[in-house]
Formats: C-alpha cells, sequence, structure tokens
C-alpha cells in the first residue's frame, strides 16, 4: 500500500477512506481500553494521532512497548477526531513496528533540549520540531531561489567546487591535496602541493569569477552552491562551509544589481510566509518573537540606501561606544553594521561606495577614484546578508587594481580577456544562505540552520 504523508492527511476531509501512514513515535499514552499514539514523519511540523484498541494482535506485547523514536507503520481509518488539538485522526487496523529505540539510551525525550546539546548529536537533531522546520524553510527557500531566477529568464551555472581562483584575496582558501601529494610532503620526497591539477588548487570562495564568464555569453546567471572559508572565526554568523547565492548579470550597474538584490528578498520572504505558515508560527512562538511582523515589515517597506561616507557620519555621531572605533576607511563591523540597521534605520540597509582600499580587486572603482561601486545589504539581528558589486569592466583599470593587489596577472589572462572582448558594464552579489535561513527563522546560531555544520574545529557526521 501506497504511504500517505502525514502533511497531507491532516488536510484532508475525514471520509473514512483506509491509509497508511509510517513514521516516528513521539509519545504514547495508555488508557483502560486503548492507546493514543502520536507520530510524525517529517512532512509537517503536525503529529499526526492514531487510537489503537487493545484488541489489536500486538497490542500487549508491542504496542504498549513504543517509546519516543520508534519507527512504525500503521494502516487504519482516517476518521473526524472528536478532541481538541486535531481536525482528523487516525483508527488503527494494524500497527508493524519497523524499528526499537531504547528509551535509556535515546536522547530525545519529551522535554525540549537546548541547542547546544542538539549540535551533539546532528545526526538525531533533525528529529526535533525546531530543526525538522528549519529543514524544511531551508528546502523551501533554496526552491524558491530558483522559481525567482527561472521565472526572470537567468540561467544556472554550476561553477566548480575546486578552484585555482581565490575570488575575494583574502587567503582564507582550504588548499585542495591529494594523499599521496600529502605523504610527499611529509617525507620530504616531493614539493607535494601542486601535482594533481600542475598548479595549487583550492575549494573555491566564491563562484563569481566563473560566474561573469558566463554571464558574459548568457547575460543573467546565476550560481548557488556551497563555499568553503579557512577564516578562524568563531561568532554566530559564519561557516567553514556555507552556501552562496551569486547571480551577475552582464549590461547591469549598481543600481539595477541593488533593485534585483531587493526584489530576490522581498519575494523569498513572501513565498516563505505564503508556504512554510504552521513552521513560521513554531519560530513566532518560540525562537523569535515577532518575527512573521518582522518579515512582513521588511516587504512592505523601502530599504533605505545609504553611502558608506553616510554610514561612517552616522556612526562618529553615535552615543554609543564600540569595540572597535570608527574612521573614514575601516571596514565596518558586524557592530557597527547592526546598530545601523537596528537601532538607527530599523530596515534592511544598503551601503554603497566603500573605499576601494578595503574591497577586492574587481570592484569598479568610482569617478572619485577612491571609492567603488559596492553594496552590502545589512538587515536587523544578523548585519551583512548581501555582498555584492558592479564588477570594473574597463581593461586597463582592472589591470592596474590586479597589479597593485600584488595578482599574478598571467593566470587571471582569462578574467583580463572578458574585459579584452566584448566587455560590458556588470554587476553580481553573493547571498549568504544560511544568513537568510537565520533572518527569515530567528534562529541566533548559523550552526543550526544547515544540517552538517563546519566551523573551525568541529565537523560532526
Ligand atoms: O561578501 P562576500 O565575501 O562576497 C563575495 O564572496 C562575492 N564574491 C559575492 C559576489 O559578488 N558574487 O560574501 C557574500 C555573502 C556575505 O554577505 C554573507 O552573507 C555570506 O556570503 N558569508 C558567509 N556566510 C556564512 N559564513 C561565512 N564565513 C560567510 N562569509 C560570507
Ligand atoms: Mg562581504
Amino acid at each position: 500500500m501506497k504511504i500517505d504523508r502525514i502533511g497531507g492527511l491532516l488536510g484532508e476531509k475525514p471520509t473514512g477512506r483506509r491509509i497508511c501512514a509510517a513514521g516516528w513515535v513521539r509519545t504514547r499514552r495508555d488508557t483502560g481500553s486503548f492507546s493514543f499514539l502520536e507520530i510524525n514523519d517529517g512532512s509537517c511540523l503536525a503529529n499526526l494521532q492514531l487510537i489503537a484498541d487493545k484488541n489489536l494482535n500486538n497490542y500487549t506485547n508491542e504496542i504498549v512497548r513504543l517509546t519516543a523514536g520508534c519507527s512504525i507503520v500503521v494502516q487504519g481509518i482516517l476518521t473526524e477526531s472528536p478532541a481538541k488539538g486535531q481536525a482528523v485522526e487516525v483508527q488503527a487496523e494494524e500497527i508493524n513496528v519497523v524499528g526499537w529505540a531504547d528509551p535509556e539510551h535515546y536522547p530525545l525525550q519529551k522535554k525540549r533540549h537546548s541547542f547546544e546539546f542538539l549540535r551533539d548529536i546532528s545526526h538525531l537533531r533533525p528529529r526535533t520540531n525546531a530543526l525538522g522546520a528549519v529543514t524544511r524553510v531551508r528546502s523551501r527557500l533554496s526552491f524558491a531561489v530558483h522559481q525567482f531566477f527561472q521565472q526572470q529568464g537567468f540561467v544556472q551555472v554550476h561553477t566548480p567546487v575546486i578552484t585555482t581562483c581565490d575570488c575575494e584575496g583574502a587567503g582564507e582558501m582550504f588548499q585542495v591535496i591529494t594523499g599521496r601529494e600529502e605523504s610527499e610532503i611529509a617525507n620530504g620526497s616531493g614539493s607535494g602541493a601542486e601535482e594533481f591539477f600542475g598548479r595549487r588548487a583550492g575549494l573555491t570562495v566564491s563562484g563569481q569569477l566563473q560566474a561573469e564568464v558566463y554571464a558574459q555569453a548568457l547575460g543573467s546567471v546565476y550560481t548557488f552552491g556551497p563555499t568553503f572559508r579557512a577564516e578562524n572565526s568563531h561568532t554566530s554568523r559564519h561557516l567553514s562551509e556555507f552556501w552562496m547565492l551569486e547571480p551577475e548579470m552582464a549590461f547591469c550597474d549598481l543600481s539595477c544589481n541593488i533593485k534585483i538584490a531587493e526584489t530576490l528578498l522581498k519575494y523569498l520572504l513572501s513565498d516563505v510566509l505564503e508556504h512554510c505558515h504552521e513552521d513560521m508560527i513554531l519560530f513566532d512562538r518560540f525562537i523569535e518573537k515577532g518575527v512573521i511582523a518582522k518579515l512582513k515589515h521588511v516587504i512592505e517597506e523601502s530599504f533605505v540606501h545609504i553611502t558608506y561616507t553616510e554610514a561612517v557620519e552616522q556612526l562618529l555621531k553615535a552615543a554609543k561606544k564600540f569595540d572597535y572605533p570608527v574612521t573614514w576607511g575601516v571596514d565596518l563591523q558586524s557592530e557597527h553594521e547592526r546598530y545601523l540597521t537596528e537601532e538607527v534605520y530599523r530596515l534592511p540597509l544598503v551601503v554603497t561606495h566603500y573605499p576601494a582600499s578595503i574591497k577586492p580587486f574587481y570592484m569598479r572603482v568610482s569617478d572619485d577614484g577612491t571609492t567603488v561601486a559596492a553594496m552590502d545589504i545589512l538587515v536587523p539581528g544578523i548585519g551583512e546578508i548581501v555582498g555584492g558589486s558592479q564588477r570594473e569592466e574597463r581593461y586597463d583599470m582592472l589591470l592596474g587594481r590586479m597589479q597593485d593587489a600584488g595578482i599574478d596577472t598571467d593566470e587571471y589572462g582569462w578574467y583580463l580577456d572578458l574585459r579584452r572582448y566584448g566587455t560590458t558594464p556588470h554587476s553580481g552579489f553573493g547571498l549568504g544562505f544560511e544568513r537568510l535561513v537565520q533572518f527569515v527563522t530567528g534562529m541566533a546560531n548559523i550552526r543550526d540552520v544547515i544540517a552538517f555544520p563546519r566551523t573551525p574545529g568541529s565537523a560532526p557526521c
């Protein structure tokens, strides 16, 4: 018999249909003549209630021994529930126990567990309400990303995970070497590092430069995949492996770029409010009170646009004392970003025209000669969620910026070729996908919005 998903059953009219469901037991409660079982199959937050009559042939030897975490398959009749709390329930006709979960050892008992505790059991934590909800919301957001770009005629490009270019130039790449090269280095028999690809390679920090190649042929493209940074950051907003969405558009300047980013963010928030209603209510009640109203506010209001110079002026006149003092030319720290977006403007903030000296070589130099056509989007509770720019499309300017940054221009000859042959004004940005999931769900720690977090000193599963 085909297994029905609980999410579908709970929305069905209780017409007395015979159904088959499967899932993991959350609770069992016995009365004199039958037991209530709540099962969850992950398709939705809510559980399905089963009524298991004591006349079932395995009632005394199995059903009354069921505990949290056991897996079962049930066949029965979907009926209207007389009790409050659920519209339908199942009168079980047959319950097969598929897997037991020893209550002495199963770590997920009925109480609420801290997210820190759950991080130590990353193989079991998706069975909890909160992590299940995060996973569904993340999946929906990922779907909505593709839907948004496909509807707008963008083409997806799968950019490589192993790359030979350090896009951000921050020296935070994980190097890729083979086991043989590693032992050659260890025993001193070979230089190792450059052998397999004939040159030094690493895990990508951004698919941007390769996305630019395709934007210069297909116009509007996007890449969406994992990126890796070997920065030693132990914060609630940094991962060593995170997912980034990077659109790249030819014939698109900075203001066009900002417009796409704003439209995308509003689209994603609206989509999740529409399609993940039940999960969003959980976040609103237990994780961040008012998160739904926060998202609606962001959807309805225009983002605030300021330049970096205006941001610095705001920070200099702030009554607040910052750990990192501000002067024109320094990079904004998270405390500055959050002060601006949470306390001054209380809205998403688009900050543009940062000093060229603190931004990567590929950003377009403004007419003032000192700033670049960069844009970061900052949101309350997170800080930077998007980083992007108009790219330097002028060959000579780009060459000069690369030389100033000490970049080997022979290795990046292909990147310069994009300016040599049919260059265009073009732009793009990177949206940190986990930071987006954090913003949407209100989850405080980035480690709890990715299935298997990788951070310095930690890579479970
Ligand atoms: O600002 P970043 O470094 O920009 C780039 O990599 C550009 N090449 C993107 C582009 O223009 N195509 O990173 C973009 C976003 C940040 O705004 C942040 O949301 C996220 O990626 N991010 C991280 N998220 C989690 N952990 C980290 N260590 C992150 N570093 C950046
Ligand atoms: Mg950035």
